[in-house]
């Protein structure tokens, strides 16, 4: 084991070396609201450079290792017994689940009930009132709900399920055996299901960090189809915010909608992030929006997610706090701003996935 239990409260939070997971350990740790225990198992997106700012922090505890692996689960929880679980830990991207769907059931299907499964264990032992208190919080997308027309109502926590991609249906197929641990077991679980989160730290295989990157780089701006497909954008601030007080607020056996109330088509924010750079990094050659080019469409690619928070908002009292365009400009400037990040992350095995995704597209 790496590091003894820190004194009072303490999280296991998985793939907190991830976008999202890194941004809620770094404000976990920042407010002292919790010691953390951080479980990841490495993958190509999850980045230890996330978690510089606390790797010698004795409040965290970073072990490396798989969800699905059972002996190590049962070490970890006998040993740092937490007072809460966040599930970060995924495969988190559609356009590999489309490549290959088998990392996706590996991971966010049978993983994740093994990982339940330890936990439930470890959590009948504990006495009454700890059990009590325990929550396990899986963190999921709003994915699965499927695809919204341009003027369906949003999704809300009522909406049927209808997965369309291998991960979303794998994200899908993760909350049904949360929800039935919960039903079955009595395991007090809460799942969140959110919008396309930005900010700090995202892996330049997803929408935003990806045209900065080509875009400073003088590559071509790949945008699927027409453009016209519509994402709701969460700052993953706010994001976390709200995972928050799900935690200390929300209801065991619910599921919370969180979204940013702010949808937009993507070529609205392409189009943005190049007006962005032509601002604060111009192009001698050129406005960056001469870089987009539009490509094959992805297979079964979801034409708008639109979430209701009304639920989150009302019961629990959060709002997102953070405006899109302002948000896009901070994110923009923090790309700007980490120059090494961005260079240590283009690694061989994200050129092989450039080049297997785009590469006669
Ligand atoms: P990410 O790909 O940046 O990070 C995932 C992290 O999980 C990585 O650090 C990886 O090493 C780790 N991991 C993967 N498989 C693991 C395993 N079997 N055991 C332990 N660790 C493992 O993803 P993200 O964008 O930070 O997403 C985090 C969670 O939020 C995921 O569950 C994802 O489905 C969900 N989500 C993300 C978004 C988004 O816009 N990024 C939107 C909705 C929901
Ligand atoms: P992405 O960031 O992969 O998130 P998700 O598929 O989970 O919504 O993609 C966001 C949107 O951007 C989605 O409609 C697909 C589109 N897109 C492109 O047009 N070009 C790209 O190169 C990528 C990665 C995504």
């Amino acid at each position: 084991m790496p590091k003894k239990r820190p004194e009072g409260k303490l999280y296991l939070v998985t793939g907190g070396a991830g976008f999202i997971g890194s941004c809620f350990v770094l404000d976990c740790l920042a407010r002292k609201q919790a010691a953390v225990l951080n479980l990841d198992k490495l993958t190509y997106s999850g980045n230890l450079q996330n978690l510089a700012a606390v790797m010698d922090d004795p409040r965290h505890i970073f072990a490396t290792g798989d969800i699905g692996d059972t002996a190590l689960v049962d070490e970890l929880l006998e040993n740092y017994a937490p007072e809460a679980i966040i599930n970060f830990a995924a495969e988190s991207h559609v356009d590999r689940s489309i490549v290959d769907p088998t990392p996706f059931v590996d991971a966010n299907v049978a993983g994740l009930c093994s990982f339940l499964g330890a936990t439930l264990r470890w959590w009948r032992k504990l006495p009454a009132g700890q059990a009590a208190t325990f929550r396990f919080l899986h963190i999921s997308t709003d994915e699965v709900f499927g695809s919204l027309g341009p003027t369906d109502p949003a999704f809300t926590e009522k909406t049927p399920y209808a997965p369309n991609s291998p991960y979303s249906a794998s994200k899908a197929a993760s909350d049904h055996f949360v929800r039935a641990f919960h039903e079955t077991y009595g395991l007090p679980t809460l799942i969140t299901n959110c919008s396309n989160n930005y900010g700090p730290r995202q892996f330049p295989e997803k929408l935003i960090p990806l045209v900065l990157l080509n875009a400073l780089s003088g590559r071509d701006i790949p945008i699927y189809g027409k453009g016209d497909n519509v994402r709701d954008w969460l700052h993953v601030e706010d994001h976390c915010a709200a995972i928050n007080l799900t935690l200390e607020r929300g209801t065991p056996g619910e599921s919370y909608n969180i979204g940013g109330r702010s949808e937009r088509r993507n070529l609205e924010v392409i189009e943005a992030i190049c007006a962005l750079l032509d601002k604060v990094r111009p192009d001698p050659q050129g406005h960056y929006a001469r870089l987009i080019r539009h490509v094959q469409d992805r297979p079964g690619h979801d034409r708008r997610y639109a979430i209701d928070c009304g639920k989150i908002e009302h019961e629990l009292g959060w709002k997102p706090a953070h405006d899109f365009t302002r948000g896009l400009a901070e994110t923009v400037d923090w790309y700007l701003n980490n120059p090494d990040w961005l260079a240590a992350v283009q690694s061989g095995a994200y050129r092989n996935w450039v080049e297997k995704n785009y590469h006669n597209r």
